[in-house]
């Protein structure tokens, strides 16, 4: 192979579809009620990481020559490419026989319907975004004002279910009932995640700490899932979907390469998440949104956190048991945690979670965009914000 996975940049890879994605976004959030318009659009002013969106269409891609349509020179794909849902458009122009439109696919291997996918993803989390910045009182994002703090909190709120709406048309535009399944499951699965987290309490019985600990670490990762690796894990298994893996082959063969696809990334969102939580503690890189404690200023207690439990006990877990409301809390856990393993060990932790990713991916055949998810996997663990 010409170059190892850590000289690659998996961003660069599908620089060609990702140039476009935001503006193809635009084209499809339009809406006559200025408001709307202006606030639906305003995280995607911004540059974001495009994370899932890289994801879907990497794995789009290394999946390619496993789909009966690679090679065929055209593929009845049920999507139009350039159906813009302007302004009002929804209201007056819709027809559905006008959606059945032939895509080409490009030399790259990403098929249209694909393309369409990363967008669409792209909008949910963005959407997640936006209610999450009400529900965390979060005063910045992605380096500028957050949009509650900009436009308030109502229409934050529905500027995020506005984006669900017009990702629900393009979703149903895909014509298919495995991804449309797969992207409602997980749309519920992101407030499943937020209810957890709200919900989130420490009682105690009688029964002995590390029961305790254990139980909350359980509820923790589970909670992790829900929130963030969710949204990751189906949309890498929809990208293969849409390649119709599986479909014309055998179909346990599609299923071996969908469950693949799938672990990846759930085990990815989930090194994600853990490092994400790390850099809640390390106040030294501008992550452009809250941090230095803003997760236990929200009385959450994160995966540094409960290792510090297990390690100090009591001196730790009456500090999270108290969820750090009182004056000094938050302070006296940062040392606390300062001085335990809880952040080596949380690494330790998304480092078990990106090799299983790493094992996942080697069930599908090498190829570069192979390598592209690969070189995510360092990404993902070395990033700083
Ligand atoms: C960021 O987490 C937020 C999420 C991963 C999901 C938020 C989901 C909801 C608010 C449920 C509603 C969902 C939809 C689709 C409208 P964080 O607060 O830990 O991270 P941050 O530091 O980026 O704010
Ligand atoms: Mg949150
Ligand atoms: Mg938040």
């Amino acid at each position: 192979k010409a170059s190892s996975p850590i000289e690659i940049d998996p961003f660069s890879l599908v620089g060609k579809e990702l140039k476009g994605l935001t503006s193809n976004i635009k084209l499809n959030i339009g809406s006559n009620l200025k408001q709307l318009d202006t606030l639906s659009k305003y995280y995607f002013e911004a540059q974001g990481k495009h994370l899932r969106p890289t994801i879907v269409l990497l794995m789009a891609q290394a999946t390619a020559n496993l789909s009966p349509h690679y090679n065929s020179p055209k593929h009845l794909s049920n999507v139009l490419v350039n159906d813009p849902l302007a302004p009002d458009s929804i209201l007056h122009d819709h027809n559905p026989s006008f959606h059945n439109g032939i895509s080409y696919q490009g030399q790259d291997g990403i098929l249209a319907t694909q393309r369409r996918l990363a967008e669409i993803v792209e909008m949910i989390h963005v959407a997640s975004l936006l209610h999450d910045d009400v529900v965390d009182d979060a005063d910045t994002r992605r380096g500028a004002p957050s949009a509650p703090v900009k436009f308030g909190n109502k229409l934050t709120i529905f500027a995020g279910d506005f984006l669900l709406g017009r990702a629900s048309i393009m979703l149903a535009r895909l014509r298919s009932l495995e991804v449309a399944e797969l992207i409602g499951a997980t749309i519920a699965n992101l407030v499943e995640g937020e209810v957890k987290q709200l919900n989130e309490t420490y009682e105690s019985s009688s029964r002995d700490l590390q029961t305790v600990i254990d139980e909350a670490f359980e509820r923790y990762l589970s909670k992790t899932y829900l929130k963030t690796a969710s949204l990751i894990s189906s949309s890498s298994r929809a990208a293969v979907c849409l390649g119709g893996v599986g479909v014309n082959e055998n179909w346990a063969e599609g299923e071996y390469i969908k469950d693949a696809a799938y672990d990846y990334g759930r085990n990815l969102g989930m090194a994600f998440q853990l490092v994400d939580d790390m850099l809640d503690y390390t106040s030294s890189a501008d992550l452009g949104k809250p941090g230095e404690g803003a997760d236990m200023q929200l009385g959450l207690a994160t995966a540094p956190a409960l290792f510090a439990w297990r390690e100090f006990g009591d001196e730790m877990g009456t500090l999270i048991k108290r969820k750090f409301k009182h004056p000094g809390d938050v302070q006296k856990a940062k040392e606390i945690v300062a001085k335990s393993q809880g952040m080596p060990k949380t690494a330790e932790l998304a480092v078990n979670y990106i090799e299983k990713a790493k094992s996942a991916l080697h069930k599908l055949p090498e190829s570069e965009a192979r390598d592209g998810l690969e070189a995510l996997c360092l990404k993902v663990l070395d990033r700083v914000k």
